[in-house]
């Protein structure tokens, strides 16, 4: 398989340390290079693997191989939105819904105040290790928040996904150890209402 087929660890558009206080250095650190990583060496792993038994005709577990794939795919594609959504607090990050976003978040959830809590209640309650995430319907242009188990259940074909949470405990334990509720009150500091924005004039234009 060609190089340029594989998956790839993106730069942060910030320095590790940029998102204090509200995120370590040594916890976007580990995140990025170690947590990241893994997602596109496994994904990458598994096509070279899937590769080579197609090339020499060998049999897989198809079934097993499949649901990985979806696991370490979704892994590395949520964690490029998780970086481009957060931006340093007070430079592009924390404040309130920009543009047409603000206009429809405040026509689906009837303002920011309810979005939040319901948000909120998405990222807190996630069993074990998940997402939260904002998505919007191509088709009908409807909002719905999302919550994902793992990085690829309960993900909705069909919704451009716009903003999310990682709630992994990988995600916060160096900075909140098992205090979820408080690592997620200090994400609203860090949302780039400005990217999130653009990623949903991005995805709905018709
Ligand atoms: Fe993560």
């Amino acid at each position: 398989m060609a190089n340029d087929k594989l998956y790839t660890l993106p730069k942060l558009p910030y320095d590790y340390a940029a998102l204090e206080p509200y995120i370590s250095k040594e916890q976007l650190t580990l995140h990025h290079t170690k947590h990241h990583q893994a997602y596109v060496t496994g994904a990458n792993a598994i096509f070279e693997k899937l590769d080579k038994a197609r090339k020499d005709k060998a049999d897989l577990d198809i079934k097993a191989t499949l649901k990985e794939l979806s696991f370490h795919v979704g892994g590395y594609r949520l964690h490029n939105t998780f970086w481009e959504n957060l931006a340093p607090s007070g430079k592009g990050g924390g404040g309130l819904p920009k543009g047409e976003l603000a206009k429809a978040i405040d026509e689906e959830f009837g303002s920011f105040e309810r979005f939040k809590k319901e948000f909120t209640q998405a990222a807190s309650s996630v069993e074990g290790s998940g997402w939260a995430a904002l998505s919007a319907s191509t088709t009908t242009h409807h909002l719905l928040i999302n919550q994902i188990e793992k990085h690829n259940v309960n993900v909705y074909p069909g919704f451009r996904i716009l903003l999310v949470l990682d709630v992994w405990e990988h995600a916060y334990y160096v900075d909140y150890k098992n205090d979820r509720a408080k690592y997620i009150e200090a994400f609203w500091n860090l949302v780039n209402w400005d990217a999130v924005n653009k990623q949903f004039i991005t995805h709905l234009k018709k």
